[in-house]
């Protein structure tokens, strides 16, 4: 079995497992010559051209000492700090956490987590949240934000615990978002770091004891994968966080055909630097440097946290020729150019908070810092309790909602009301979990690790119904656990209900996978017990980083109404409470598919074989994840991708396709990308359109789909592909007409064996719908031309 599976992947792979397997990158020993396969080039940094001037002239008069100061982590207050050159005015850099807002201080807003806001398929709304976000960090003194993640995790797998602080594992919708976040966040002033790269899907396998709440002995696996699957499937993404002028990438834990991902010169110096022209620095992730010769000669430009392979050893590397000292000035310059092209050494603020620290002044090694408690948040609140608000995603209704000429509500779930603290819990958010299973006593806004933030507070669902409830003389009773043996109680509070609301969670954290795809606390048991009891009807709404079973409980009777809430952030109940009333009309739509059981989804198992020193984790379904292998295989979602319901009703008319020829101005830095024919990979070469119109009777959105299948040549490609989307806000019987520009890579695939991108000739059928399974106009389009 093992041998056939290794067999065709490479054959399909001429590129990357050739050149990693045959490479002697992962037996390097860092005392022995060796070749370096791919230089990294130098292409004067386009459109950071003067910022290139600038760091290269300061460059050439540091010692290396100096240049090596820059690559290395330094202590300070920060996530982690890099090294300055205090002699020329360069400070260090302060780098820190995360995706929704600041980690670990005060006075910042706890956005949506981005797998729940990309439910919003909101361009302008999510640009202004980057933006936003972005001006947080500058205010705390932060340089690079560790933000966002794109498409490392993509989500290839529902089990992975760090799929919520991604996007989607739609490649189309992950590669806008990650573009526009990444603009808006620089946009700022700040410089973002695009992580993690590459094929972090999922975290570690973990064989020791469980210490301290973490478990020991873990290792992360190899991701054994395909050229094709690497250039169309997750390489997209970080392409466009290029192109839209990401400062900094983070290299990955993870291996890539057996060579750690940090140290490997196919996946830095070739694919990121040269194919894709990034001109920036490669970062490790904490703790994934392995060496110091092979990372910094294979394209590492700097260690975090902390200098255990470069600092003093990468001085002496240099010294000793290992390192060319022309590549130590390649990385000191990459690390100055961002920020020299962000103008941060024109007018930026120093850091002035401390991490895991919100006390006045905290001491260390002989230093003081202090906790300045800037406050840049500004109007947060309101943006994020729309971000919140758009992205909720009605999966049932039975006409339930929104509520109306009720008079009594129960309330259930630990998941309603406040957790016990929030910054007591430390920088992870996870002091409430016990050593068996993750469980936080009180409603879950995002979950923890890096892509945590803190709240300064938090609106639970239960004091915003409660609030909502007086105003509108509703009586509110409720029952905050989850522990349903309690029966009495929850029958006497259900019996007096004429809707009961059961808040059900999964909380997901940095370093674990998922065990299952069910409810934290068996909360189908809690959910089961309200059902059986209450007067009227009950509506679930679920907190879950992710995939969740429902089976055992969406088709009993009185489940009414069932909604998916994510990861809301701080406004958590503020925005559930604008759609239980209909104040703001449902419009999200799921990004990723709600399946029916476990093993519906690819096998996403990672293996250890006897024989081998660490894991492995074979992609072999290749480019079908998510919808793509459920499409693939006639299997039925729950709820499919792109799936959300609203107050009104929409219907879509005249699809119509036409060749355009627009240069969009989105583009930082040009790639390097091979591709066939003359116009331009980025180039829009062809708009879709379709007519939109509010049929019913409130106004709301409706996230208009486009959907694509290749040719019938093309074997390996899934039967449809998202490819654009459109969002627009309709009165009640008002139409519009959207436009779907399709670029010429939207339309590419890679041609493995002459390594570029090609629009395959034939018949492409263009769908366009309300979801990835309701699809209700298609048209044929014949491509004959190179173009
Ligand atoms: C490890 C995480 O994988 C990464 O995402 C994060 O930026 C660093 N820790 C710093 O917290």
């Amino acid at each position: 079995m093992w041998s056939v599976l290794r067999d065709s992947l490479t054959l399909l792979s001429p590129l990357l497992p050739v050149a990693v397997h045959q490479s002697p990158l992962h037996q390097i020993k860092e005392s022995a010559p060796f070749v370096v396969e791919h230089e990294a080039p130098v292409s004067h940094g386009g459109a950071w051209a003067t910022a290139f001037d600038m760091a290269a002239d300061a460059v050439s008069k540091m010692t290396v000492e100096e240049k090596v100061n820059l690559t290395s982590a330094v202590f300070g207050p920060c996530s982690s700090n890099s090294g300055g050159v205090p002699r020329l005015g360069i400070p260090g850099l302060c780098f820190d956490d995360g995706p929704s807002g600041p980690r670990y201080t005060d006075f910042v807003t706890q956005f949506p987590s981005p797998f729940f806001a990309a439910a919003s398929f909101d361009r302008d709304l999510l640009y202004k949240k980057g933006l936003h976000i972005g001006k947080e960090f500058r205010g705390k003194g932060i340089n690079v934000a560790l933000s966002p993640i794109t498409g490392g995790p993509l989500g290839r797998s529902p089990y992975a615990g760090r799929n919520w602080e991604g996007f989607s594992p739609d490649p189309y919708l992950t590669t806008q978002l990650s573009g526009l976040t990444v603009r808006a966040m620089q946009d700022s002033g700040l410089i973002t770091c695009s992580k993690h790269y590459i094929l972090f899907e999922q975290v570690e396998v973990c064989k020791g004891p469980v210490v301290n709440g973490q478990r020991t002995d873990c290792q992360f696996p190899s991701v054994e994968i395909d050229d094709k699957t690497f250039k169309e499937l997750y390489l997209p993404s970080f392409a466009e966080s290029v192109r839209a002028g990401t400062g900094s990438i983070m290299c990955s834990y993870n291996k890539i055909n057996g060579t750690q991902t940090c140290e490997n010169s196919v996946a830095m110096n070739k694919i990121m630097k040269d194919e894709l022209n990034f001109q920036g620095f490669i970062l490790s992730d904490y703790g994934a440097t392995h060496s110091t010769v092979p990372s910094a000669r294979n394209g590492m430009d700097m260690e975090l946290p902390e200098a255990q392979y470069f600092g003093d050893n990468l001085i002496k590397a240099v010294k000793a020729g290992d390192v060319p000292e022309s590549r130590l000035d390649d990385m000191a310059r990459r690390i100055l150019l961002p920020w020299y092209a962000s103008r941060q050494h024109e007018d930026y603020p120093a850091p002035n908070f401390q991490k895991y620290d919100l006390s006045d002044e905290f001491e260390q090694d002989g230093m003081v810092f202090k906790n300045e408690h800037v406050d840049n948040r500004g109007d947060g609140h309101i943006l994020a309790r729309k971000v919140a608000a758009d992205s909720t995603v009605l999966l049932k209704n039975d006409g339930v909602l929104p509520l109306k000429g009720i008079r009594r509500i129960g309330i259930f779930g630990s998941d309603a009301g406040a957790p016990p603290t929030v910054s007591g819990c430390g920088p992870d958010l996870f002091c409430i979990v016990n050593s068996e299973r993750r469980y936080w006593n009180g409603t879950v806004t995002i979950g923890g690790g890096s892509g945590a933030a803190y709240p300064d507070y938090i609106s639970t669902p239960l004091e915003a119904i409660s609030l909502r409830a007086r105003s509108e003389k509703i009586r509110i009773d409720q029952y905050l656990q989850d522990d349903a043996t309690h029966f009495e109680s929850i029958q006497t509070v259900a019996a007096a209900s004429e809707v009961c609301m059961v808040f059900v969670k999964v909380y997901l954290v940095e370093g674990w996978d998922r065990d299952n795809l069910r409810l934290d606390h068996e909360g189908e048991k809690l959910i089961k017990a309200v059902e059986k009891s209450c007067a009227g009807k009950v509506v679930v709404v679920m907190h879950t980083g992710g995939q969740t079973i429902m089976e055992d409980w969406i088709d009993l009777p009185k489940i009414a109404g069932v909604i998916w809430a994510g990861y809301p952030g701080q406004e958590s109940g503020n925005a559930l409470v604008d759609i239980l009333w209909g104040d703001v009309n449902p419009s999200g739509k799921l990004p990723f598919t709600m399946g029916r059981t476990e093993s519906e989804w690819p096998p996403s198992i990672i293996r250890e074989e006897e024989d081998e020193t660490y894991p492995r984790s074979f992609f072999t379904e290749g480019l079908a994840i998510d919808y793509k292998w459920f499409d693939k295989y006639n299997i039925p979602p729950r709820f499919e991708f792109g799936f959300g319901l609203s107050y009104t009703s929409f219907e879509l008319s005249h699809l119509s396709f036409k060749e355009t020829h627009i240069q969009l101005n989105d583009t930082v830095q040009q790639t390097n990308e091979k591709f066939a024919g003359k116009a331009d990979l980025y180039n829009v070469l062809w708009t879709a359109s379709v007519n939109v119109t509010n049929t019913g009777e409130v106004a709301g959105a409706e996230v208009a789909q486009l959907y694509v299948s290749f040719p019938e040549s093309e074997r390996e490609q899934p039967p449809r592909h998202l490819k654009g989307f459109s969002k627009p806000y309709l009165k009640p019987g008002q139409s519009e007409v959207v436009h779907f520009h399709l670029r010429k890579k939207d339309l590419s695939v890679w041609d493995v064996k002459h390594q570029m991108w090609v629009v395959p000739k034939g018949k492409f059928k263009l769908y366009a719908g309300h979801s990835s399974r309701d699809l209700p106009l298609t048209l044929k389009v014949d491509m004959q031309e190179t173009r």
